[in-house]
């Protein structure tokens, strides 16, 4: 199978489009979804492998979904524990993706008992789930690490209040899962205050449960309220930030539609310190050409610059014709992406956690997604380029994006799909 993408690249996008569902939203809202139990609607979710993975692992917990279109009814109603056989299938399909890791905040506090997996995901440095684990001993639970996995028993909630010595995006709503099935009031201090953390407060507030953010801490207050409601998924802020980036790097013209800019305003800000046409209302981008990108990128917690798009950034800077410096200080190792950027002809510099970026003349190239934002940059670049690039590893962008071939041609680009 060749599971690679083919970019006859150097057209300018135009055009209007939307955004898909968002992958961090939409998989933690799956989790909240089995954690409130019944039969439960949510809407707007994006077709992408994570999506389907995490669905399978919950399948043998009894999970039964039905996904048509963007729509997922999600029944938990004869939730229980995994047999052996199907356990081994959970650790093989867990080293795939991150958001295994929300299996904790869906069926803890339902089954009391959980063979958690050790998460995969994309090689970001090393990614421990120690802040999630603490937070769940603080609440009561109890915790023996195994080789592949870790054995987690709660069976009697404790209402104290949690303190995060860094603010995970995951973490932070596996602790509010299992805190909304208190009898008292819980606190989490130093809370992610990512807009896919919001999207299942709103989404648990929705449903009767009683979620206050105030300033970065989240209070969880007792409440028997269950509603049973269908929940739209947010668009996806990356894919968002993708496209506007993506019509930098090709010189076009887009109207991004359906979106809320406010959740990539640290990219916007960044933009707008180029001359640049860019019209912001609502609900929608307009960018017109005509950008060169400059300046220095540091990543932190939302709402500071966003990791996940800081490849791209730097992809659409070299594509611009411009220079600067990437400091990524969300994770461990996220550079990967510079050495594929090199065999399109950029000319960069890694230096720890901090990526210099000179001024460079790209050619088209084959080259491989090693994760899945050094996937979308490869693919901008790809775009911006004259001649044929090809991108192997395509399986990997399919975990975060529906269809990116039919994303971009429908702007005008020419991709083609090589199974
Ligand atoms: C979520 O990952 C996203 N993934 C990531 O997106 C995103 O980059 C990240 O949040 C930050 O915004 C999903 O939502 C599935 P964290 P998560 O816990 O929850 C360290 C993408 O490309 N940490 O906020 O795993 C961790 O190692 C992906 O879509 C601990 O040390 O992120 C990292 O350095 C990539 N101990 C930092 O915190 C813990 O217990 C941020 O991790 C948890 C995290």
């Amino acid at each position: 199978m060749e599971d690679c993408v083919l970019i006859n690249g150097g057209k300018r996008l135009e055009g209007e489009t939307t955004v898909q569902g968002s992958k961090n939203a939409g998989l933690p809202l799956i989790a909240a979804a089995v954690n409130l139990g019944g039969v439960r609607v949510l809407k707007n979710i994006p077709r992408i492998s994570d999506v389907f993975d995490f669905l399978k692992i919950l399948s043998f917990y009894n999970v039964k979904s039905t996904f048509v279109d963007n729509e997922l009814k999600i029944d938990s109603t004869e939730l229980r524990n995994p047999s052996e056989a199907d356990f081994e299938k959970i650790i093989s399909l867990s080293t795939k993706i991150r958001s295994s890791t929300y299996l904790l905040g869906a069926v803890l506090t339902k089954l009391k008992y959980l063979r958690l997996p050790k998460p995969g995901g994309c090689k970001l440095g090393t990614r421990p789930i120690d802040i999630h684990l603490s937070a769940l001993v603080t609440l009561g639970g109890r915790v023996k690490e195994e080789h592949d996995y870790y054995i987690i028993e709660l069976e009697n909630l404790v209402e104290k209040d949690i303190d995060f010595r860094y603010p995970s995006v995951g973490a932070t709503i596996n602790t509010l899962l299992v805190a909304i099935n208190g009898k008292k009031s819980i606190i989490i201090k130093n809370t992610a205050l990512e807009p896919e953390v919001n999207a299942v407060i709103e989404y648990l507030n929705k449903s009767g449960k009683s979620v206050e953010r105030i300033k970065n801490n989240i209070r969880i207050s007792p409440s028997e309220r269950n509603k049973n409601i269908d929940f739209k998924n947010p668009s996806d802020r990356i894919v968002m930030g993708d496209l506007l980036l993506s019509a930098i790097a090709t010189k076009g013209e887009l109207t991004i539609k359906g979106v809320n800019p406010i959740e990539i305003k640290a990219l916007i800000r960044k933009i707008t310190k180029s001359p640049c046409n860019l019209y912001i209302n609502n609900d929608k981008i307009i960018y017109s050409p005509h950008c060169v990108l400059h300046g220095i990128i540091k990543t932190d917690p939302y709402p500071s610059f966003p990791t996940d798009l800081q490849a791209q950034y730097a992809s659409a800077m070299l594509a611009s014709g411009g220079s600067g410096q990437i400091v990524e200080r969300v994770f461990g190792s996220r550079f990967e992406y510079a050495k594929q950027l090199e065999l399109f002809g950029g000319n960069l510099k890694i230096s720890n956690r901090r990526l210099s970026i000179y001024k460079s003349c790209l050619h088209s190239a084959t080259v491989q997604a090693t994760d899945l934002r050094c996937g979308a940059a490869l693919v901008i670049a790809g775009l911006s380029v004259n001649g044929y690039t090809r991108i192997n590893n395509l399986h990997i962008i399919d975990r975060g994006y529906e269809d990116i071939v039919k994303m971009y041609n429908n702007l005008g680009a020419d991709l083609k799909r090589i199974e």
